[in-house]
């Protein structure tokens, strides 16, 4: 193992994972991941963005095994994390990859307290002595920006951005190593969305937190992740350095999503030039597609010879 692949904490490589759904004549096969692959580095935060429907999710779940792959390999510190789940493997996977879904409201249970929400995952690692969990939840809760006394409220009790601070401390009481947070903020006010990005940017620098961070929208990963990804109906379309990305998107798909995100200043805005998306002009199921390098930190799903333009528009940047 060189030093460049001790740094690759997730690889996936051409994961697929299909949905079969009606029987007979209605049977259809919907291939919501279709041939991924992507790594991500050690204490890197991935942002992957694509509109509704494109797969992120379903990505998601299944590198956490919440779907089974239905075919391809994801390894998670060196270990396949892709094969037979048995106990031992979701034992593994509980202690070192969290989740942090998208609605705050439908994933903490009303019923229990804040304090057995976030003490659940310390049940998998064999953690009861009381004071010992109520001194972590404590300290959970302290570094999501809660207060101790908060321990013994329901989740009714709390705003959305609070309730979603909650599912942020119940993901990192186990101290994982990654973090995927599925859209922690699509469902919050805009004025409290940067309160919550911070909390997971101070979990990441005191933590060494390994973040994949799903979003529709490219205005909200830029800021604040390494390395983007786009995908566009079950597939990787654009990947590489955030910077690159964004300011030098050459995919069509990634064109059309950051040409239409609102500029922040009026005169911008007015001359803002949106670049729409034509699927007709893209097949996206052409067989020569592969992902490419085009330049250092830049690769794009294209063909042999869309690859030679590609090369091109990348240098003149
Ligand atoms: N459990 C499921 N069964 C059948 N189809 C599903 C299931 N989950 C998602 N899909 C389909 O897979 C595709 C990708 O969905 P999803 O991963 O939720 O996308 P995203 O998170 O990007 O909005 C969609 O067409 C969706 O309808
Ligand atoms: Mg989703």
């Amino acid at each position: 193992m060189n030093a460049n692949e001790r740094d690759i904490l997730l690889d996936v490589k051409n994961l697929h994972t299909h949905f079969i759904s009606g029987h007979g004549k209605t049977k259809v096969t919907v291939k919501a991941v279709n041939g991924v692959s992507f790594q991500v580095k050690n204490g890197e935060t991935f942002g992957l963005v694509g509109e509704s429907g494109c797969g992120k999710t379903t990505l998601g779940r299944t590198i956490i095994r919440l779907y089974n792959p239905s075919s391809g390999e994801v390894t998670f510190g060196g270990r396949i994390i892709s094969g037979k789940k048995d106990a031992e493997l979701q034992k593994f996977l509980t202690s070192n990859i969290a989740m942090v879904f998208q609605d705050p409201i439908a994933s903490l249970n009303p019923r229990m307290t804040v304090q057995e929400i976030i003490a659940e995952g310390l049940k998998i690692k064999g953690i009861k002595d009381e004071a010992t969990v109520r001194n972590m939840v404590g300290e959970a809760l302290y570094r999501v920006g809660l207060l101790p006394e908060h321990a013994t409220r329901y989740p009714h009790e709390f705003s959305g951005g609070q309730r979603q601070r909650i599912g942020i401390a119940r993901a990192l009481i186990v101290e994982p190593t990654m973090v995927i947070a599925d859209e922690p903020i699509s469902a919050l006010d805009v004025s409290i969305q940067a309160q919550v990005i911070n909390v997971l940017n101070d979990l990441k620098r005191d933590m060494g937190l390994t973040i994949l961070f799903i979003a529709h929208d490219l205005s909200v990963v830029k800021y604040f992740s390494d390395t983007i990804g786009v995908m566009y109906k079950g597939r990787m379309v654009e990947m590489g350095d955030a910077d690159k990305v964004y300011h030098n998107p050459l995919h069509p798909y990634t064109k059309s999503l950051i040409s239409s995100i609102p500029l922040p200043n009026p005169h911008g805005e007015r001359r803002r030039v949106r670049v729409s998306y034509d699927p007709s002009a893209y097949n996206i199921d052409d067989e020569r597609l592969e992902m490419r390098h085009v330049e250092e930190g830049h690769s794009i799903l294209c063909t042999p010879d869309e690859y030679e333009k590609y090369v091109l528009m990348a240098n003149r940047g």
